[in-house]
């Protein structure tokens, strides 16, 4: 056992070291007892070798204290839990630094059940410190010198500190170890916790709080960046992790979309759907199906693709504009499948001038449909082989499924999404070209219309097509994600 005595006469007995794998990283864990009998631990990430250089920059530091709300069962009521995670994965960036886990500090020293009592005075009105003060309790009665005498044992004599709390910085000095820099620990704004922080800055001299690095805003500013460079390889490496210093908005964003902003050249698609199964009434009106959430989430599907196609019958049925209004984003070239040519020449698409239009319609008929759209700069007439057989079977919607995307990839398109109505995205689905396909459902029954997909299913259940999936919350609505390329690669694989 190593005695480490510090100044203000904080000590500290080392009692065992050990591993830790977390989320975070493989920490090595030291636990140790000091002169009141309390335990505390120190998480450590990097050799010492590369914690103690003398010319790296001085480690990154967070001396923690124990909050067992905050920490252990996730409470917003303090930042405690936030800043905690936000330590280690901060140092977990950089590779190298320590956590140090003061315990027998609950509540700011006054211990749990004092904590919660204050939490009840709070629920009546008074802010964290006016709670403290009249249960005639310090407002805060927290004692670094153990930590310090931690961070000494470790050999640690200069740190970089992750604190807002002043206090902190001046007790690690008084214990011997030099802070060199202050630095704010970035954690997310949450309305919980907002008032108790607004205290401690305004009552206890505490720093203001740093906002994550990552809103959602800049998180979807990389999405858009990363997908506009769709072919390069490592993309993936300048997007965050959507756990990592972001607030709550960027999280979201980054876990929902990352796969598709990074993805090579994908075909994609999205299909919103009654619980029993329509894409629309039997009028043909689909105004709304789903809500305003999964409408935001059409228009980002939108913004991270190249080009997004349609079937004849929805610009028919619906007039879309297939432009991105719901979120900042550029618009896709507008693709419309229309083999007969019977698309209104009146029809948005072809007026409103706003994106280009591709309108691929049979060889046959695409001089005349030139002619319609003459003078239209923003529209191209694409002449496709069409199968003759009427009404076109799967094998013949195959086929044009092909060709169009193989048009679409001569003109650098690669990123695809093909939004409706489902007799296109199932013609698609048929055909193998969907790596990824997002249906989402609105909890309303329809009764009678227009049918989701479509295709020649399996006998038996144990044949269905199954994929990896991710669900997602958009208000009511339920979006599921299906992994359409992993299905495939593993029955290619055998793996399935
Ligand atoms: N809820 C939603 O997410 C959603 C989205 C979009 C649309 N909608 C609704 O769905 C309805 C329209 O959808 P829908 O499924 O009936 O039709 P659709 O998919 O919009 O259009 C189908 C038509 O497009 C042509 N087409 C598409 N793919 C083809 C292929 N691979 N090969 C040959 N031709 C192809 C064919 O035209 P021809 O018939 O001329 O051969 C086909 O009949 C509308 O009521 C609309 O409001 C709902």
């Amino acid at each position: 056992m190593i005695e480490v005595p510090v100044q203000g006469g904080g000590q500290v007995q080392h009692v065992a070291t050990t591993q830790l794998p977390t989320a975070h990283g493989v920490f090595a864990v030291h636990g140790f007892r000091d002169g009141r009998g309390e335990e505390h631990v120190a998480l450590v990430l990097g050799t010492p070798e590369a914690l103690l250089a003398d010319d790296a920059a001085a480690p990154l530091v967070r001396v923690h204290s124990e909050c067992l709300t905050g920490d252990a069962l996730g409470s917003w009521r303090c930042d405690c839990g936030d800043q905690l995670l936000a330590a280690q994965r901060a140092i977990a960036a950089e590779g190298r630094g320590v956590v140090v886990y003061l315990r027998g500090q609950e509540g700011r020293g006054i211990g749990l059940m004092a904590k919660l009592s204050a939490y009840a005075l709070q629920d009546a009105g008074a802010d964290t410190v006016d709670a403290n003060t009249s249960l005639g309790l310090p407002v805060d009665a927290r004692d670094y010198a153990a930590a310090a005498a931690v961070l000494r044992h470790l050999g640690l004599r200069r740190v970089r500190l992750m604190t807002s709390n002043p206090d902190k910085a001046a007790a690690l000095r008084a214990g011997g170890v030099e802070v060199e820099q202050v630095v704010g620990v970035p954690v997310p704004v949450r309305t919980d916790s907002a008032r108790y922080r607004q205290t401690k800055v305004q009552r206890m001299g505490h720093l203001p709080p740093v906002g994550p690095r990552w809103s959602g805003e800049r998180a979807w500013e990389a999405l858009l960046a990363a997908s506009s460079h769709s072919g390069a390889d490592d993309l993936a490496d300048d997007l965050p992790d959507a756990h990592a210093d972001t607030d709550a908005a960027a999280s979201v964003l980054l876990e929902r979309y990352s796969p598709l902003a990074t993805g090579r050249a994908l075909v994609i698609a999205q299909v919103a759907q009654s619980l029993d199964g329509f894409t629309a009434a039997r009028t043909g009106d689909a105004h709304y199906v789903s809500g305003a959430q999964d409408r935001e989430h059409l228009h980002r599907l939108r913004a991270l693709v190249d080009a997004v196609v349609v079937g004849v019958s929805t610009v028919v049925a619906d007039d879309p504009q297939l432009t991105v209004r719901a979120c900042p984003g550029p618009h896709p070239v507008r693709v419309v499948l229309d083999p007969r040519a019977r698309a209104p020449l009146g029809a948005r698409v072809f007026t409103d001038g706003a994106a280009p239009v591709l309108w691929c319609t049979s060889s046959e008929r695409a001089e005349a449909a030139a002619q319609g759209v003459a003078g239209r700069s923003h529209v191209q007439v694409v002449g496709i082989d069409v199968p003759s057989v009427v009404p076109a079977g799967a094998l013949e919607r195959s086929r044009v499924v092909t060709t169009v995307l193989r048009a679409l990839h001569d003109r650098g398109f690669g990123r695809v999404l093909v939004e409706g109505g489902a007799t296109t995205v199932s013609a698609f689905l048929a055909a193998g070209a969907l790596d990824r396909l997002w249906i989402t459902t609105a909890p309303v029954l329809v009764g009678d219309g227009v049918p989701g997909l479509r295709f020649d299913g399996a006998d038996l259940m144990a044949d269905a097509l199954r994929a990896p999936s991710r669900r997602f919350v958009l208000g009511e609505d339920v979006a599921v994600e299906l992994d359409l390329a992993a299905a495939r690669a593993s029955s290619a694989s055998g793996t399935s």
